[in-house]
């Protein structure tokens, strides 16, 4: 083997752990037959379309007005719109604002045709939430290829999406496992948020913090059950083991490209003001701010909250204690006294479980859109 050969395979990128998910090249559901809804008033437009969709395997819905294809929505698993510009009672715009604006709907990718030809038409068609355009007299092949394409990228959503959800309900598993630890996920993604909002921070980062309050320990399900539910003090290679779960967190999560703002959240989520926390030993600012804000909502919650090991602390004591902690240099001292503050005004909304539960789905809904 020449030296320039082995140059070449010590510079691949390591392989990954056999127990990672891979998405890539992963087979598709050939015997899944997707379905494309026709909203159209115009009886001849429709059966045209239908006829040039023909030749192909997909399922043709039609509905002649918006009302009719809402309705067609809340009953069938629709993986693609095809709708024209003019519509009754309501412009086809408005008609994809509606469908985008819709958690069940958005990511349903819609096709708009128009006879009207102009640059402005399909830039305010974009922007309604279309996310392709024809232009009338429809050529078939184009169609064909049009509608094709989209649907693929649907399929590729759709998988991720689903990829998504088994990764939280993974997560999900792992805190229930531990069974002092009820809604705690929830709890976290909710004050994680409060804070946000209160420094403002953009939504997209928000968003990321309620996927971290469900992820950031998701590497806990690579740490075996006699260390991570040891009674009494773990041995210093035990330690090391379990510090582990940062690495592996952000291992499981990285094939997911839309996971990628979470993964500062999930390496960095047990590092230390000072320099003294893992797993890179990472000072002051250097640490993300989303890990940061995560890790005091973390806290806050182990406090307040009934351990084995310990009762449920009061608010005060559990402020005091964290008070301490930024004195001591473990915790971002602005970042303590401003979550002490925006958590007493959440508890003194009292939330019950069903309250927290409603309200998160409600800002999950607010961020997604
Ligand atoms: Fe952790």
């Amino acid at each position: 083997m020449s030296a320039h050969a082995k140059v070449e395979i010590s510079s691949l990128p390591p392989r990954p752990e056999p127990w990672l998910p891979r998405l890539e090249g992963a087979p598709t559901d050939l015997a899944y037959v997707p379905t494309v809804l026709i909203v159209d008033d115009i009886d001849l437009n429709r059966r045209l379309l239908r006829g040039i969709l023909k030749a192909t395997p997909y399922r043709i819905l039609e509905a002649k007005r918006p009302s009719a294809a809402f309705s067609v929505l809340d009953m069938e698993k629709v993986d693609l719109i095809v709708v024209d510009l003019v519509l009754p009672e309501m412009s086809g715009m408005e008609f994809c604002q509606m469908v985008k604006a819709d958690r069940r709907t958005q990511l349903i990718p819609i096709l708009m045709l128009t006879s009207i030809q102009g640059i402005e038409n399909e830039v305010a068609g974009l922007e309604s939430g279309a996310d392709d355009f024809l232009l009338k007299p429809l050529r078939p092949g184009l169609v064909r290829t049009r509608v094709s394409t989209m649907l693929r990228h649907k399929a590729l959503v759709d998988s991720l999406e689903e990829a998504e959800t088994i990764l939280f309900a993974l997560a999900q598993s792992v805190e229930h496992r531990d069974r002092y630890t009820g809604m705690h996920c929830e709890r976290l993604a909710s004050y994680g948020i409060a804070l946000a909002h209160a420094l403002g921070l953009p939504k997209q980062e928000q968003l990321a913090l309620f996927r971290g309050g469900y992820l950031h320990d998701i590497g806990k399900i690579s740490i075996p059950d006699a260390i991570l539910f040891k009674r009494g003090l773990l041995t210093e290679e035990e330690w090391e083991t379990m510090r582990q779960h940062t690495i592996r967190g952000e291992q499981i999560c990285r094939p997911m490209k839309t996971l990628a703002p979470v993964l500062p959240i999930i390496r960095s989520h047990h590092e230390r003001w000072d320099g003294s926390g893992y797993p890179d030993h990472l000072v002051g600012e250097e640490i993300p701010l989303l890990a940061r804000i995560l890790q005091v909502a973390d806290i806050y919650d182990a406090l307040t909250t009934a351990r084995p090991y310990k009762p449920a602390f009061s608010h005060d004591r559990a402020v005091a204690i964290m008070l301490e902690e930024a004195r001591r240099g473990w915790r971002d001292p602005e970042l303590v006294p401003l979550f002490a503050e925006v958590v007493v005004r959440q508890r003194e909304a009292e939330p019950s479980e069903a309250n927290v539960k409603q309200s998160l789905e409600a800002m999950r809904r607010e961020l997604a859109g």
